[in-house]
């Protein structure tokens, strides 16, 4: 039977003092509520219901192209067991195990969703709860259990004895797994005759063990699993746990940094080994780097992809693809749609947008380019330009192969340089330059003998002239 899964988070989240949904926060580059959505996945769920609350369209928007996933508004917050009632309603019936998680754990491992299901297949149990021992179980629902030590009930806190609250160190951790085909049936059993007013899906267990169905129990040995977000500051400790055990994994799998405090790597970035990462570097959405690179400090590449041995010093990269050996920085930003072919290179204060630069071709210093195509082994002297952008359209410019650009050119497009030509220092070249020729675009420089030197004697003069006048006032 396929696994589901059904993530709670329809909380309001007050407390992270935010216009947005809380679910909507962003860890390591993805909203608190994808990640608990991918553990499910990861675990072998094929079918994911979230259930939101307010901000329900941004929610969807989150998990728009993801078939798996089905989006319900719970629009009165009654309490757990009716959001899962909630899901229930838009599935229809429904078979299999089904875990339940929350949109705002974003810590939960895989491997201790797949230990529920087990627990959960092993058994025929109708519920397998996860429990935890939290070090101060204020406010965790306790789990009770009889003489045997069978659970028999969770009781809310709230709930609870004063007895019961001081001495049941056990806590529901709020995740289950349950019988997709008994919870169907069941769940309409729960009531809100409690001390909240509210629709606990806790009760599930209690219903039950009075119908004889069995539950059990299994714990989760890693607290920091179960941590909940539900303010700015447990936002950055999450985020500090999920960084230590990314980069943890990159490390063991032979990738290189200086201060692993210092970099920031999303879930779905790959790094290949003998990469080194140095400090403040960030690598978000789809990035992907190839083998024997440098990247950073101070580089943040999104959804760009690194081949083989390249240098990524002091970079922004966005939708950008680097082929091997390629030599960025310091301080390039290489726009959507930039391609580099094998040994090329983007230098100091670089900005390229929507281009290709061919093979071993170099702009190595204080360059626009954009909607360009360069072609291979091509020279971009320091201070040149594409000027692309007429204030209404955008312009191609085609650099032909081997050609050399002088220092401070314009080159406004459309226009083409052909293969093999020169371009001289500081032209604004408006029309084509054919293939070998040289294009020149400059007035020409007039030379002054002796000039200086009369220039400064004049100058003098003045200047004693002023100071004269000053004196005799
Ligand atoms: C719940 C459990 C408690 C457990 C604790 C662990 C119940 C009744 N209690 O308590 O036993 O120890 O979690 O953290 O389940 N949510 C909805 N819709 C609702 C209500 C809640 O989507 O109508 C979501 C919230 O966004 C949140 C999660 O469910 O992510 C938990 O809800 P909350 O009301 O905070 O439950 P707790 O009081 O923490
Ligand atoms: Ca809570």
């Amino acid at each position: 039977m396929p696994l589901n899964a059904i993530i709670l988070a329809a909380g309001e989240g007050t407390r992270m003092k935010s216009s947005r949904a809380k679910v909507l926060h962003e860890m390591l580059g993805k909203p608190l509520v994808w990640w608990p959505v991918n553990a499910a996945r990861q675990a072998g769920a094929e079918r994911i219901v979230v259930v939101v609350g307010n901000d329900a369209d941004d929610v969807r928007a989150v998990f728009a192209d993801d078939p798996d996933v089905m989006c319900v508004e719970q629009t009165e917050r009654l309490g757990t067991g009716h959001a899962v009632r909630v899901a229930r309603d838009a599935l229809g019936e429904f078979a299999g195990p089904t875990v339940v998680l929350y949109g705002d754990t974003p810590l939960m491992r895989p491997e201790t969703i797949t230990a529920l299901v087990d627990e959960t297949r092993a058994h025929h149990n109708a519920c397998t709860v996860l429990t935890m021992l939290p070090p101060d179980p204020t406010g965790y629902g306790r789990i009770k259990r009889d003489a045997k030590g069978q659970v028999t009930a969770i009781v809310e806190h709230k709930d609870c004895t004063p007895a019961e609250q001081a001495e049941i160190r056990e806590c529901n951790s709020g995740i289950y797994c349950f019988c997709g085909g008994r919870l169907t049936a069941n769940i309409d059993k729960i009531g809100n005759d409690n001390a909240q007013g509210e629709y606990y899906l806790t009760d599930m267990v209690g219903i039950y063990r009075e119908m004889g169905e069995p539950v059990s129990a299994i714990a989760c040995d890693d607290y920091s699993e179960l941590l909940g977000v539900n303010s700015r500051i447990e936002l950055a400790s999450a985020t500090r746990i999920m960084q230590q055990r990314i980069n943890t994994r990159l490390m063991a799998e032979g990738v290189s940094m200086l201060d692993p405090t210092l970099v920031w790597v999303g879930p779905e970035v790959k790094v290949g080994p003998d990469t080194e990462l140095l400090p403040m570097t960030m690598l978000w959405g789809t990035t992907s780097i190839g083998s024997g690179c440098v990247v950073g400090p101070n580089s943040r590449l999104t959804d760009t992809r690194v081949a083989d041995g390249c240098t990524v010093d002091e970079t922004v990269a966005i939708e950008a693809e680097l082929e091997e050996g390629v030599s960025c920085g310091p301080r390039a930003y290489l726009r959507p749609g930039t391609h580099m072919l094998e040994g090329s290179k983007a230098g100091t204060h670089v900005e390229i947008k929507k281009s290709t630069i061919g093979r071993g071709s170099k702009v190595p210093h204080l360059s626009y380019i954009g909607d360009t195509l360069m072609g291979e082994g091509v020279n971009i002297g320091a201070g040149s330009i594409t000027c692309n952008y007429d204030g209404i359209n955008k312009h191609p410019t085609v650099i032909g192969d081997g050609v050399f650009i002088g220092s401070d050119t314009m080159m406004v497009a459309p226009v083409r340089i052909g293969d093999g030509a020169v371009v001289g220092a500081a032209s604004c070249i408006t029309r084509d330059v054919p293939a070998g020729a040289l294009g020149v675009e400059r007035s020409e420089q007039r030379t002054v003998e002796g000039f200086a030197e009369q220039h400064r004697q004049k100058l003098l003069e003045r200047k004693r002239a002023k100071d004269q006048q000053r004196g005799s006032m």
